[in-house]
């Protein structure tokens, strides 16, 4: 696959079908990941791999309790996605939560049909910055073997329980950076495109500065790989 062709349409995909990850599939995606850049190059992560389907059903309860945890969070205006950023349109933000909780009940509802989960642990992950490259490149690689899913933190809510029903070594300072749901896709893969272009959240030398070009419209698309002519501005 074509790399803008990955970083583009690599959308969080929610609604899976039941059918398995094969193995050779799930080890191309984890050989991947592991190329990520990490601090050091000390490699303090490790992954586990979930298709047990009692497991995933206990996990797919403990998914559910904490979804409401953090649903009630955005309710009372708390968490991360109480309130959009700076400058951002707030009925765009309505709307894309709105849409992210009709996906996010599919997968809870549907929990039980996720083929496999892939909980992510690090050893002192740098406030996620150690680990998030591999994560990404976990969901790139996914991506380019036509699976798809989303990366979860609702059960960080219920550490101790995940660490238990997977028996981490917990004193060896393992803990838990996030839980990707994976499978392969019932919709159709699209450029993430309710992104906030370029020149509205780059600027150049100085924070209020232009970044020096406009940027209207995503610069790749499945229709014309081309890329349109970009507009210079002052
Ligand atoms: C740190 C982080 C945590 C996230 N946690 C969740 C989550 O718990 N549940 C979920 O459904 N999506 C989660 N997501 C996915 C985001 O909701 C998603 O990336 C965003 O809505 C944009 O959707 P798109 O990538 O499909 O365009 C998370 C993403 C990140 C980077």
């Amino acid at each position: 696959m074509e790399i803008h062709e990955a970083l583009y349409t690599t959308r969080m995909m929610r609604r899976l079908r039941p059918d398995p990850v094969p193995l050779d599939v799930q080890a191309r995606i984890l050989d991947a990941a592991v190329r990520a850049p990490n601090g050091g190059n000390t490699q303090r992560w490790h992954f586990v791999a979930v298709d047990d389907p009692e497991l995933i059903h206990e996990f797919g309860e403990l998914f559910r309790q904490g979804r409401a945890l953090e649903y009630e969070k955005f309710r009372t205006g708390q968490g991360p996605m109480a309130v959009p950023g700076p400058g951002a349109d707030p009925a765009a933000h309505v709307e894309t939560m709105r849409r992210i909780k009709g996906s996010g009940d599919y997968l809870a509802d549907h929990f039980d049909e996720v083929p496999l989960l892939l909980f992510v642990f690090a050893i002192d992950d740098l406030g996620g910055a150690n680990i998030y490259p591999a994560i990404w490149s976990v969901l790139l690689a996914a991506r380019a073997e036509g699976v798809g899913g989303v990366m979860t933190m609702v059960l960080n809510n219920f550490r101790d329980r995940v660490n238990e029903l997977l028996g981490v070594p917990v004193v060896e300072g393992w803990k838990m950076s996030a839980m990707l749901t994976l499978g392969y896709p019932r919709g159709r893969w699209g450029v993430a495109a309710n992104r906030r272009p370029v020149h509205e959240v780059s600027s150049r030398n100085h924070w209020d500065a232009p970044f020096g070009v406009e940027v209207p419209q995503p610069l790749w698309s499945p229709r014309d790989q081309t890329p349109p002519a970009l507009a210079a501005v002052g």
